[in-house]
């Protein structure tokens, strides 16, 4: 039996990428799986493979009253809601003198006010039931600044802030909250950005292990997370980031070892 047999678990942006590869590993976990994305795609086929119970809502988390009703479904179709990782995100930046109003705002919608509905659409079933775990996606780059980030970072830095403030507010209700804050990691999303990047070995360089990492390693880490192993765990932002913030490479590592 999977080690999260009987959990109800909820993942938004599970189309693509690292909320994918979350909702495949519960699948494989034995978990019922829901998925919400802009649009479903052939990889989901494999979730639903895996786990029958597994349903998909089309949903934009920007839209609160679809957020509201995927909740309500998940709740009259599978009587509650464990486990929520809100993955759904986008790309953005740019420096703040040149960026437009519209390209800030577009990033804070998707990132910070989407992660916002759906912890506030999945809520009211984990405080009826006194357990939940909200696992949001944020980054290393809501741990710290880089060039360039502004209005993702400054999302991302949200994100991790308010999932701190869920901890605070509902640990009484039995309610975990957790970020995990991926270093970059070879999605469609990484490869978008870093197509145009002539700098993009530099960024690699800054992962202390010399790569960047893979999806599976944060369905990894989301898994502890949303299993009963992580019981005393709130409160955390969790860098699975091949020792991206650990601090600052010089060269000198590389010079003894070698490697990538
Ligand atoms: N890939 C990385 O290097 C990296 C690093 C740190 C954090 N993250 C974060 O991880 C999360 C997943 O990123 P990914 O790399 O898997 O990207 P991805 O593009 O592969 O997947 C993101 C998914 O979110 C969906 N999405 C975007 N806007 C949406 C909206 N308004 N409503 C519903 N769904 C929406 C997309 O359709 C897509 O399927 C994002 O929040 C991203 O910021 C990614």
């Amino acid at each position: 039996m999977g080690r999260l047999a009987g959990k109800v678990t909820y993942v938004t942006g599970a189309a693509s990428g690292i909320g994918l590869e979350c909702a495949r590993r519960f699948a494989n976990e034995g978990a019922v799986v829901v998925g919400a994305d802009l649009r479903t795609n052939d990889s989901w086929a494999e979730v639903v493979a895996a786990a029958p119970a597994a349903g998909f809502h089309v949903l934009d988390v920007r839209d609160e009253a679809g957020q509201l009703a995927v909740a309500a479904d998940i709740v009259a179709t599978h009587g509650r809601i464990d486990v929520v990782v809100t993955a759904a995100g986008i790309a953005g930046g740019g420096f703040v003198h040149n960026m437009t109003l519209e390209s800030w705002q577009l990033v804070q919608d998707v990132n910070i006010t989407g992660t916002f509905l759906t912890a506030k659409a999945v809520l009211p079933a984990m405080i009826a039931q006194r357990s939940g775990s909200i696992i949001t996606v944020a980054s290393v780059e809501g741990l710290e600044g880089c060039e360039g980030g502004s209005t993702y970072n400054a999302s991302k830095g949200a994100v991790v802030l308010l999932t701190k403030n869920l901890a605070c507010d509902y640990g009484a209700a039995g309610i975990r909250a957790n970020s995990i804050c991926p270093g970059f990691i070879d999605t469609p999303l990484l490869q978008s950005v870093v197509a145009n990047m002539p700098y993009a070995d530099q960024i690699k360089a800054q992962h202390k292990l010399g790569r960047f990492g893979r999806p599976d390693e944060i369905a990894g880490a989301a898994f502890f997370l949303a299993s009963d192993d992580s019981s005393f765990v709130t409160g955390v932002a969790l860098p699975v980031d091949g020792g991206y913030v650990a601090g600052h490479s010089y060269g000198v590592s590389k010079m003894l070892f070698g490697g990538a």
